[in-house]
């Protein structure tokens, strides 16, 4: 057959998706439709966004009159809301699971279309009666509990947006982000259970808030029921709250405007400071439903997992509002992988019937280490998809993932997105021949390349600068509060290409081939963090005088944080000192930007203004050439 023909000429190691998998598939030709998307935008989205409702329709799909402050679906009026639930629960899907948890201790709780829906309006009666409103950022530090979609929902629902900080995040990080947004309202819990253990996010968050005193209310769920510290008229529990007879009077759905804010979602950077990454209601609700639906093929039958956080871009868009606007049934567990055995991921697949998996690398490589019996002990044929992000795979990795969890089944969507860009961009379907350790070709609309420091396209195989020619409806709008930072980090060295900070090849067949960060990002256990953040918290020690930070490949977390630190006049190097920044970067930070190492120098290398070169130091650290050393201050 023809298209047999084409698959056939594709170099490498190659693994085509079997006959039923791709006779299933929601997209059955994808050069067509992409085709299509590249020489008409505007009309491909306007169809995507039709199969969705809209409470006033768009005068315009995309204003491109100021570019790069695109806007889409413009004059639109809508609410992300009313496709997620309200559409639902006008329809048979009332009684459908929403959702299905599961907790670390073992406690589950699901939720119908129906009762999500009740909840958030509740919660939203709740919000509203405090005076939360549209222009208004709500900060919500929880662990990974029902009530943190419910939370998200229910700003939405009011036309306020939510900025999610990760619970695995520490003061510092929480301060810094209440701050930025001015947060009046922050939603948190006593703590969470991770490997049988509490995370103490209340005493955090009092921490938080004492350093950031814009926060006028802290509501606060019940998780692990320990004694915290309630503050008489700023803290309130939530099951008190939403036991008021407010919160069951009748709850409207607000509409806002196509590009009024949903969120923002802080990201690392090349500076010190995170960026609020802000995205919309219309253009973001349009194109995770799109995206999902076609890479994931999400039907009424699966059991969908997304076992990232809620707290990160992978969960905003694809455990809480891509399902959601697919009206599709969402699992989501809140505790660690491997306990208390490591087969605890495999028995929920198999206790649940999951069938589609979504995760990163560094977890398949983290359970891959403890061997194959562990998930062969359990039925995992309910698989039908698996997926990756977050970071390049290994294709030793993806070997593992597709044979021993998919049984040679499972075609692996290796998904290449960003926080800015609000879902996939490059990835495959399931009609996709895959290659290992390829995220294989953009997506409808999306048309990348890899150029060279000129802007040029680099031939195939040659490695460059990952770039995205045009908008797309799922695009951040700014950075919150810096719409020049926005401008010159993302779109700053091309002009008129979005730069994506990522390096990467194509192949001679056009598969992209991600390389990794170009900038001062670190991939942590797929986490992204920025050097400045972990040498800013060094530095906020009374002991360090300078601090520097850099990655170094990790087998299993892909990289690790690696430190130099000059100490301040005065002070004694030693292991305990050594050992106590690294708890302090853990403090401030979180536990995922603690230091694989800290070592004592006398000083760094840095450039004649004073720069630290990062990559003199891991060029240092791996034994590797130093490179062009001629701005080396000495
Ligand atoms: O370097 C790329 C890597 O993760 C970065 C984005 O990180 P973040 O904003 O935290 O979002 C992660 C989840 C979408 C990218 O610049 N990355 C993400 N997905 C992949 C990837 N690298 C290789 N392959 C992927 N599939």
């Amino acid at each position: 057959m023809a298209t047999h023909d084409v698959e056939s000429k594709l170099e490498g190691e190659v693994y085509y998706p079997a006959a039923h998998i791709r006779e299933q598939a929601t997209i059955q030709d994808y050069d067509s439709l992409y085709q299509r998307s590249i020489q008409s935008p505007q009309e491909f989205w306007a169809e995507r966004a039709e199969e969705l409702e809209w409470f006033g329709k768009w005068e315009k799909v995309l204003d491109d009159s100021n570019p790069p402050f695109y806007k889409w679906f413009v004059g639109g009026q809508v609410n992300i809301v009313h496709n997620a639930l309200d559409r639902h629960v006008k329809t048979w899907r009332k009684n459908k699971l929403a959702l299905i948890w599961e907790g670390e201790p073992g406690d589950s709780r699901t939720f119908s279309y129906h009762a999500l829906n009740r909840e958030v309006c509740k919660f939203a009666n709740v919000l509203r009666s405090m005076g939360v409103k549209k222009g208004d950022i709500v900060t919500i530090y929880l662990p990974r509990i029902p009530e943190q979609v419910i939370a998200m929902l229910a700003c939405a629902k009011i036309g306020a947006a939510h900025s999610v900080v990760y619970g695995g995040f520490s003061v510092e990080a929480l301060a810094e982000r209440i701050e930025d947004a001015q947060s009046r309202v922050l939603i948190t819990a006593d703590g969470g259970w991770l490997r049988g253990k509490i995370v103490p996010l209340k005493e955090t968050a009092d921490e938080a808030m004492a350093r950031q005193p814009t926060i006028e209310t802290c509501i606060v769920v019940k998780r692990t029921g320990q004694e915290i510290y309630m503050e008489a008229g700023r803290d309130y529990w939530f099951h008190d709250l939403m036991a008021l007879p407010i919160a069951n009077q009748p709850c409207c759905t607000e509409p806002v405007d196509a590009e009024d804010p949903l969120f923002i979602l802080y990201t690392s950077g090349t500076t010190g400071r995170p960026k609020g990454v802000v995205h919309t209601h219309g253009g973001y609700m349009v194109y995770v439903y799109t995206t999902l639906k076609y890479v994931f093929d999400l039907r009424d039958e699966d059991r969908w997992w997304c076992a990232a956080d809620p707290g990160w871009i992978t969960g905003h868009s694809y455990i809480v509002y891509g399902p959601l606007l697919l009206g599709a049934t969402s699992f989501m567990y809140e505790g660690a992988p491997n306990y208390p055995y490591p087969n605890r991921w495999w028995r929920m697949i198999e206790a649940y019937g999951i069938t589609v998996l979504y995760t990163a690398p560094t977890a398949i490589r983290g359970l891959m280490r403890y061997g194959d019996a562990w998930p062969n002990r359990h039925d995992l044929s309910s698989l039908r998809l698996l997926g990756s992000v977050g970071e390049p795979i290994n294709p030793e990795a993806w070997r593992w993932y597709y044979t021993v969890i998919g049984k040679e089944r499972c075609p692996i969507m290796d998904t290449w997105w960003q926080t800015e860009t609000g879902g996939f961009l490059i990835s495959p379907l399931p009609i996709t021949p895959l290659k290992p350790g390829s995220a294989t070709k953009p997506l409808f609309g999306i048309e990348a390349d890899v150029v060279d420091e000129q802007g040029k396209p680099v031939p195939a195989g040659e490695e460059g600068y990952l770039v995205i020619k045009k908008p797309w409806p799922g695009m951040m709008r700014t950075i919150l509060k810096d719409p020049e930072r926005y401008k010159e980090q993302y779109w700053g060295k091309f002009g008129n290409m979005y730069q994506t900070g990522d390096s990467a090849r194509k192949d001679k067949d056009g598969y992209f081939w991600i390389i990794g960060r170009m900038d001062d990002v670190i991939k942590v256990s797929g986490y992204r963090l920025g050097t400045a953040e972990v040498e800013s918290a060094l530095v906020s020690h009374p002991a360090v005088a300078e601090a520097a930070a850099i990655g170094l490949p990790h087998e299993i977390k892909g990289n690790a944080i690696y430190t130099y630190v000059i100490l301040k006049a005065g002070v004694e190097k030693s292991e305990k000192l050594a050992e106590e920044l690294r708890n302090h970067v853990a403090h401030e930070i979180g536990p995922i930007a603690r230091p694989e190492q800290v070592t004592f120098v006398d000083s760094l290398p840095k450039t004649r203004s004073g720069k630290i070169m990062r990559r003199v130091l891991k060029a240092r650290a791996l034994g590797l050439p130093e490179g062009d050393v001629t701005t080396l201050e000495e």
